[in-house]
């Protein structure tokens, strides 16, 4: 079967963005240590971009949800697979992940992260579909508000395949 994709976002745009997102966090948290929490699978070609452009000290942990299962769809079900494997009280925390859609996978985590006390907490998107949004969730960092298409590549899966794409784009059919 050969697949027909179409590129929404290149991987020319993609770094150009993400070098802007990297000097924006790196502004804004002068001064500071960061701890970047990556949610995986899908934020880890983001984050690997992202953080070589930060400028102030980091440390990296990161965490596994699901919620979608097979589907393209949310559950609105998210079950915690794997945990952060160091407290982050007093830290100041920054979860990083592919996309936000429906939010519920992002409001779960910001409330989890919460009651654990760190010194503050924000959120990185690279990509934001706010047509879909079932909860009123707002990252604090962009990368691009797309349309409601299901997207592929730089990180982000359908069935698990795909990741390794280096730009978005839409699966055609
Ligand atoms: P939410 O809980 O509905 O906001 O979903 C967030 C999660 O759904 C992301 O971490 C992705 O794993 C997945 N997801 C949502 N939209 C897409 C898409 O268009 N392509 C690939 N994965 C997606
Ligand atoms: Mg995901």
């Amino acid at each position: 079967m050969s697949l027909q994709v179409k590129v929404l976002i290149s991987a020319e745009e993609i770094a150009r963005r993400v070098q802007e997102l990297g000097q924006q966090i790196s502004q804004d948290y002068q001064g500071q240590d960061l701890m970047i929490i990556g949610i995986l699978k899908g934020a880890v070609v983001f984050l690997s971009d992202l953080i070589r452009h930060i400028t102030v000290p980091l440390e990296l942990d990161f965490m596994a949800i699901s919620s979608y299962g097979e589907a393209t769809e949310t559950s609105g079900v998210v079950q915690l697979l794997k945990d952060l494997d160091r407290p982050i009280e007093g830290q100041h925390v920054l979860i990083v992940e592919d996309i936000i859609d429906s939010g519920l996978t992002l409001s779960y985590l910001y409330q989890l992260l919460q009651s654990r006390n760190p010194a503050s907490l924000k959120t990185a998107v690279l990509l934001d579909k706010p047509e879909r949004r079932r909860t009123v969730f707002i990252p604090d960092y962009i990368g691009f508000s797309i349309p409601d298409k299901f997207v592929i590549g730089y990180g982000l899966d359908y069935n698990h395949k795909h990741r390794e794409l280096p730009y978005v784009g839409v699966l055609e059919h």
